[in-house]
């Protein structure tokens, strides 16, 4: 079991609207000197910004480096922890955007879904027993309706792959998106940060 020894104590809203402090808090709480991480969608890198990386061995890669996290080369239960962050909302071509959200262009809720099954399915294939997965996501709208990404995902680590979901983080954005035309639901301004435990 896992001790934590923070002196300060770590709060499950995050308010700051910083990938990287957020992160550094779970890591702070749940991560052990030495540790070997993957991360799957590793993206710029932002995530990793305010952990030091002279403690923590991360292995980083990204479609964009040729590595897909549907299929990754790893062998069963290589590493000690594993984080996924991929592109969480349906776009079209939203200029700025195509780069960093390539495979979920022109695709449905069920598509966003899907990407979210295959990852998080290789890494609990990837992470040893007792190993935390992070999955950052958030809810979208989708034809009018609310589509309660979080839930969903965290029904199919439960149920179909046998994590247990040992901790859910809210990140708030300070930007307060406005919303783009006829306002028809609350506007999100959070995302989550689930922590799944391998077991
Ligand atoms: C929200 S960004 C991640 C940002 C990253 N956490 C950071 O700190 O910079 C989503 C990333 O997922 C990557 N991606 C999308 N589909 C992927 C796939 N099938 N396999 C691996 N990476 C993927 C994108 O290229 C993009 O870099």
């Amino acid at each position: 079991m896992q001790v934590c020894e923070v002196l300060e104590p770590i709060y499950t809203v995050h308010l700051d609207g910083d990938n990287s402090g957020l992160i550094k808090k779970v890591v702070d709480l749940y991560f052990r000197e030495g540790d070997l991480i993957a991360d799957v969608t590793y993206g710029k890198g932002v995530f990793w910004k305010q952990v030091d990386l002279e403690k923590f061995n991360v292995i980083g890669t990204d479609i964009k480096t040729g590595v897909d996290f549907r299929n990754l080369a790893y062998q069963d239960k290589s590493f000690n922890h594993s984080v996924i962050d991929p592109p969480y909302a349906r776009i079209t071509n939203l200029q700025g955007m195509v780069d960093c959200y390539n495979t979920t262009r022109y695709t449905t809720h069920e598509d966003i879904l899907q990407l979210y099954r295959d990852g998080l399915s290789e890494l609990k294939r990837i992470t040893k027993p007792g190993g935390f997965i992070l999955c950052k996501c958030q809810d979208e709208i989708h034809g009018c309706r609310q589509k309660w990404t979080h839930i969903e995902i965290h029904d199919f680590a439960i149920q179909e792959l046998g994590l247990y979901s040992k901790d859910l983080f809210i990140q708030v954005n300070n930007k307060n998106p406005k919303p783009l035309y006829k306002q028809q639901h609350a506007r999100k301004n959070h995302s989550y940060l689930w922590v799944f435990e391998v077991i």
